[in-house]
């Protein structure tokens, strides 16, 4: 499962829902830079770390693609065992070969953003960035090395002198390793317990036949390579990760579900050929409550991009989608696909790789007629009105995917299955 648009395509709701019959799900990629909402019999869970099975008891594994935050895993662990969800190694295994994320990361990440003006990125300022930096550089700290505190001063030695450096551009005082160590020494304890191999108990998992559902987080477009550069983050948000990112190999996946909202959001900066400035874009906004999980910053909004989704179902391979939120389009009198882009004299049938054209795009737009009553709340095909299971064909089609699921509220059984994923 990943997100197939700029993130928060509603995927936390749908790995929650799908995870029921899952026997294991796993986080392949991204960091707490994620923030997923699930809604259960009216209660409201956000997730940033935590894969979304974790809410059902699912067994729930962090796999070596993702940069773990030690103490923002603690916090989210306390928050969400107050809300009466019960969280051990029992249920939650983190690889051993993860790569942290330090206070220093989410300094620097804080420290660049500031710095950039006009080229911000606008961040999560969870120091996603920095940390995977220090992974490909072979400076990071992994959480294997926790056990091994006494060990780190070569590994500790590389990554100050880098950092220093960096730091000192900035007008920032040097790392003060004292600390740092000491604050690893106070958060081994709680999170060396959940270090395994991962690999292999995944391995054991799909040999025993075991049904592994993988959580992407944020979405195509942000992919560091297929995603909308540099306005990304900073890992490959495609299905093809699960493999690297969790040690299962190619063959891992089979079903990929792509999740994509009835419309468009983005958060932070960077190209967005549908983008409503207007009252139609608050509108959508307002309906849809789009406001980010993680930080509260405002998402922008806009009309459904064919040509953008159907390029993020080819580059990432999906199998089938799940369209979300169809229900916040109720109410408008007229809907509008995006199915091209005209730039200078041309007509686009894909999204261009230059970073200047794709910010000068502009839209071709097919116009529908939006439909009366609601799909709020809607559990069967047979209740959404003609006009919106149009809109759905229309889509289908314009992205040559099928529909496998709609989901029509936040609640977790709001939801309509078309095409099984974990048919065999
Ligand atoms: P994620 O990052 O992909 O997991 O998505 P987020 O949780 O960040 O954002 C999706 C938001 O939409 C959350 O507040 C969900 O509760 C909500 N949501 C999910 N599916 C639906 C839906 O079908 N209809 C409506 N109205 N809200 C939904
Ligand atoms: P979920 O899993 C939406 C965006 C940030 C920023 C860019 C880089 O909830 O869909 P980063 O902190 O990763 O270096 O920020 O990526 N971004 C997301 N946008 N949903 C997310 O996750 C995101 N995670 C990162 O807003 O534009
Ligand atoms: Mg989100």
């Amino acid at each position: 499962m990943i997100g197939a648009q700029w993130g928060d395509e509603g995927k936390g709701k749908i790995v929650d829902w799908l995870s029921r019959r899952a026997d294991a799900v796993v986080r392949f990629q991204g960091g707490h830079n994620a923030g997923h909402t699930l809604v259960v019999d009216g209660e409201t869970y956000k997730l940033s770390l935590l894969p979304s099975g974790i809410v059902r008891g699912t067994l729930s594994i962090i796999g070596n693609g993702v940069v773990l935050d030690p103490w923002a895993l603690r916090g989210e662990i306390a928050r969400v065992a107050g809300q009466g969800v019960a969280i051990s190694p029992d249920n939650l295994a983190i690889a051993e070969n993860c790569p942290l994320i330090l206070p220093l990361h989410r300094e620097l990440d804080g420290l660049r953003e500031a710095a950039a003006g006009a080229g911000k990125i606008g961040t999560t300022g969870r120091g996603i960035g920095p940390a995977y930096e220090d992974k490909v550089g072979r400076r990071a700290i992994r959480l294997a090395d926790l056990a091994h505190l006494d060990a780190l001063e070569a590994q500790l030695d590389r990554l100050c002198a880098h950092h220093n450096a960096l730091r000192a551009g900035f007008g920032a005082g040097p790392v003060d390793r004292a600390a740092l160590l000491a604050e690893l020494a106070a958060i081994a304890p709680f999170v060396l317990p959940y270090a395994q191999p991962v690999w292999r108990r995944l391995n054991g998992l799909k040999r025993d036949g075991r049904r592994i559902l993988f959580e992407g987080a944020q979405g195509v477009l942000l992919d560091i390579d297929h995603g909308t550069y540099p306005f990304v983050t900073s890992s490959n948000t495609v299905s093809g990760t699960v493999a690297s990112g969790s040690g299962l190999g190619p063959g891992a996946s089979g079903f990929v579900l792509g999740i994509v909202k009835a419309y468009t959001t983005r958060v932070g900066s960077g190209p967005f050929p549908t983008e409503l400035t207007c009252a139609t874009g608050q509108k959508l906004g307002e309906r849809g409550r789009e406001f980010g999980t993680v930080t509260g910053r405002k998402r922008r909004c806009g009309w459904f991009d064919a040509v953008l989704v159907r390029q993020a179902c080819a580059v990432a391979g999906v199998t089938g989608v799940a369209l979300t939120k169809l229900d916040v389009l109720d109410g408008f009198a007229t809907v509008k696909i995006c199915t091209g882009y005209r730039l200078g004299g041309q007509t686009l049938d894909h999204f261009p790789t230059y970073a200047g054209d794709q910010a000068a795009v502009t839209p071709i737009y097919e116009e529908m007629p939006g439909w009366p009553g609601t799909t709020a709340g809607a559990r069967s095909w047979a209740e959404l009105p003609a006009p919106a299971v149009k809109y759905i064909s229309r889509i289908t089609e314009l992205i040559e995917t099928p529909v496998a699921l709609v989901s029509t509220s936040p609640e977790r059984e709001d939801t309509i299955l078309l095409r099984d994923p974990f048919a065999d």
